[in-house]
């Protein structure tokens, strides 16, 4: 069990691992494949109970399609128990996370302490461990501000129960630190920006030390004394100080000397500054800091796996205030790099966070792969909507590599462009460049931007995340809020490519 404090905060629901169908009356849930069909999934029912279950199914038109749930109350060897179908699909990706989420949501707050995942009937590997994947994932939730909750409107689960072969246990941990991951990337999310802000982030990163990560920080100061003007530039209208968090994982023991390096926009709240934001909506802007939380819940995920590679995880923390010390438009700022950049607007402040907090880790670990996250720009949303972020490569292998990963792992990519006649639309008359261009192509002009502050050789990309990171309205795996997006992305990429 894993012991560091992202346990704690949302309400926990435990695994368990049973070899057979434990003998009490908690709520029963049998998956159903389209091919299996459900007669696979009533073994070792008996014959009412299973009639039952039929008859409902029939009555539901259930066949088995992801995510599709029939429940009965039945009596159960003397007993009335609750009974669940869920189904799984036809071996599509997903089908078991989706149908354990579907389940989690229906029992979350039905009284029910315990359920019982009895996945012996399937075959394949991982039914369970997916099962109870997707239900931690649709069950976690942030109640530490409520002190009125209704009795009813509390959570009950507690314990997911997996039935299945000894095996599978072992199957399950590295699910579970993926699943520590996305929480902990969801709670930096979800944290109100009074409380989370630069250096309130990092104090919450601070316990994955004791999972083995390095932790560097570097305050105002220090980040003055490097030059990053552009980073500071966004900082200087907040009483907030900035901080640049560095995260580092070896798993190889020194044997891959150029980490991975990724990079997340940790802006704690964008009011957009002086060009500041309208009012509606801009609560929205807490999770302006989704890109680095995805870092962390990465780097989550990674230490708690041990996973066999080196990853450095910088973080640019930030808030984005309109004060009267704030940065003006028409402000012109030294980089890291000594490009100099004049801030045509202030609401444009990712990119001058990340291009100081790129530059650095470039220079201090010389890494051959470089991929940043932000919620970059509204223009993402535009294009993507809310069901793919937005990929920009400077390496066509890396493109693939991170689509593939994003296809496997269920947080889904989409290649953009970059090009030369893009760029130009970034000169400046002061300047070398300006922070914003027109407003068409405003996810590619960002990107663009970002593209100025690669170092030759380094194969990068930029994952523009601005629609994944919170979503309106829930699904399966996730409840209306934090997504934790990124986190199984990245903990995939790193798996598929950089451990062997
Ligand atoms: N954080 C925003 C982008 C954003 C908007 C993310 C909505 C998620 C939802 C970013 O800092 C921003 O304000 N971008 C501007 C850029 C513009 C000024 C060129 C935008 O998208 O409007
Ligand atoms: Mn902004
Ligand atoms: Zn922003």
């Amino acid at each position: 069990m894993i012991s560091i404090p992202d346990r704690r905060i949302a309400i926990s629901i435990s695994v368990r691992f049973a070899s057979s169908r434990p003998d009490s009356p908690d709520a029963l849930v049998l998956p159903v494949s389209k091919k299996g069909g459900i007669d696979a999934a009533l073994d070792g029912l008996s014959e009412e109970v299973a009639a039952h279950l039929r008859r409902a199914a029939q009555a539901a038109r259930f066949n088995g399609d992801t995510a599709s749930i029939v429940e009965i109350v039945t009596d159960y060897d003397g007993e009335p128990r609750r009974v669940l179908l869920a189904g799984v699909g036809s071996g599509e990706d997903h089908g078991y996370e989706n149908a354990g989420g579907a389940v989690a949501a229906k029992l979350l707050t039905s009284g029910e302490k315990t359920m019982i995942i009895d996945a012996s009937s399937d075959s394949s590997t991982d039914t369970g461990s997916r099962m109870a994947y997707g239900a931690l994932q649709r069950g976690w939730r942030l109640d530490r501000y409520r002190t009125r909750q209704k009795a009813k409107a509390k959570p009950t689960l507690r314990t997911i129960t997996v039935v299945a072969d000894e095996d599978e246990a072992g199957r399950w941990a590295a699910h579970e630190h993926v699943f520590a991951g996305i929480a902990f990337a969801r709670e930096l999310v979800t944290e109100p920006p009074n409380i989370l802000y630069p250096k309130s982030f990092v104090e919450r990163c601070r316990p994955l030390e004791e999972l083995g990560v390095k932790i560097e920080v570097l305050g105002r100061d220090e980040m003055a004394e490097l030059g990053m003007g552009a980073l500071l530039g966004v900082a200087q209208g907040s009483v907030r100080e900035p901080q640049l968090l560095v995260m580092r994982w070896d798993g190889t023991d020194g044997e891959q000397n150029k980490p991975l390096a990724l990079v997340g926009k940790g802006v704690t709240f964008d009011t957009g500054g002086i060009s500041i934001k309208p009012g509606p909506g801009m609560e929205d802007m807490k999770f302006d800091m989704g890109g680095a939380g995805a870092v962390a819940g990465a780097m989550r995920a990674l230490a708690g796996r041990k996973a066999k590679a080196h990853v450095i995880g910088v973080c640019g923390l930030v808030e984005n205030m309109p004060d009267g010390n704030a940065q003006r438009p028409a402000d012109v700022v030294t980089t890291m790099s000594g490009q100099t950049v004049e801030v045509l607007n202030t609401d444009a402040e990712g990119r001058l966070v990340l291009c100081d907090a790129m530059h650095w880790v470039q220079e201090n670990y010389r890494p051959d792969v470089m991929i940043d996250l932000a919620t970059l720009t509204g223009a993402m949303i535009i294009a993507l909507g809310f069901e793919h972020g937005g990929c920009f490569a400077n390496d066509d292998g890396l493109a693939e590599q991170l689509l593939a990963a994003g296809t496997s792992s269920g947080d889904k990519l989409w290649r953009m462009p970059l090009g030369k006649a893009y760029d130009k639309l970034l000169d400046s008359p002061i300047a070398d460049m300006k922070n914003v261009g027109p407003r068409e192509a405003g996810s590619i002009t960002a990107a663009q931007y970002l593209q100025r502050f690669v170092q030759d050789g380094v194969k990068w990309a930029h994952l523009d995340i601005a629609g994944m990171v919170w979503m309106k309205s829930a699904s399966n795996l996730w409840d209306k809020g934090a997504t934790g997006f990124g986190v199984r992305l990245l903990d995939r990429f790193v798996a598929d490519n950089f451990e062997s």
